[in-house]
């Protein structure tokens, strides 16, 4: 477990933040057994190179190869739980003026227990979109509503422009950040008295450049990871251990200063 003096100093500093941003990773669903990208790349697919399955190429080539692999990887996500990392997170924004989540995981788990302003930089594992985003930039679809569609067929033409292909709405390798959450995640970063960093190695950008920016615009950075990421040496708090664990623990000393 963390040092107490240490987790009683990232409280402190936590319990007075005005603006806290909260930006996770993968390591964040780790306990809820989420498979990160590359441990699902086991069994049948083992035999691919992400790069074949994680490109809007791939897609062009191979729509339903691409499509049933993010079906496959829904299917790995269907019987998975948030955990009390996510649900210690949530309960931040009963005690603080300004939460924001920013999160790489497109397991859609911080809005299933209830945070109301999360920034998906990466997507949403369980949303669709056209492929041409024909009505805007995203045109979202629900494939649940497309009768005609049989879901062995691979992916659906997209209702509206009935050309595209409907494809899952994730980021992929060789494809930029959606625009308007990286912007905003970008101001917020810099606008940020407290930066809370939960299970990210800090190497894929530029979502991991968003913790520069908050230390340089003068926030304080906390850390929690049960190994030293590329973020650490610039973190001021390091509280080492898993997320599900520590996160609780941390919540409740906020609380404790808060409603002293
Ligand atoms: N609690 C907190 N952190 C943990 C835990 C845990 N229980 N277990 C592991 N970690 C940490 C690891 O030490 C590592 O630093 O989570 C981090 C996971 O790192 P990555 O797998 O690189 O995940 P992430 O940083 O989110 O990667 C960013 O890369 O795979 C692509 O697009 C994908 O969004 C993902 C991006």
């Amino acid at each position: 477990m963390v040092d107490d003096n240490h987790l009683q100093k990232a409280a402190e500093v936590i319990a007075g933040s005005e603006r806290l941003v909260v930006f996770t990773g993968a390591g964040m669903s780790k306990e809820s057994g989420v498979p990160t990208f590359r441990d699902a790349l086991d069994g049948l697919w083992a035999q691919f190179d992400p790069m074949k399955l994680a490109t809007p190429q791939a897609f062009r080539q191979n729509p339903k190869l691409v499509w049933d692999w993010y079906n496959y990887r829904c299917e790995l996500l269907a019987d998975k739980l948030p955990n009390p990392g996510h649900y210690a997170v949530a309960e931040l924004e009963d005690l603080l003026p300004q939460v924001v989540v920013i999160t790489q995981n497109i397991d859609g788990f911080h809005h299933e227990v209830g945070s109301t302003d999360v920034i998906c930089l990466h997507g949403d594992l369980k949303r669709d979109k056209c492929f041409a985003n024909c009505r805007g930039n995203p045109t979202y679809v629900d494939v649940t509503q497309l009768s005609a569609w049989d879901p062995e067929s691979g992916p659906p033409f997209c209702p509206y422009c009935e050309e595209a292909y409907v494809r899952p709405d994730v980021v992929w390798f060789n494809e930029s950040l959606p625009y308007h959450e990286l912007t905003r995640a970008t101001e917020l970063s810099r606008q940020a008295d407290v930066m809370l960093i939960i299970g990210t190695s800090g190497v894929v950008w530029p979502a991991a450049g968003l913790t520069v920016e908050a230390k340089q615009a003068g926030a304080t950075l906390v850390e929690i990871n049960p190994n030293p990421s590329e973020i650490t040496p610039i973190a001021h708090y390091f509280l080492q251990g898993p997320s599900g664990e520590i996160m609780p623990h941390l919540v409740k000393r906020i609380r404790e200063l808060l409603t002293r």
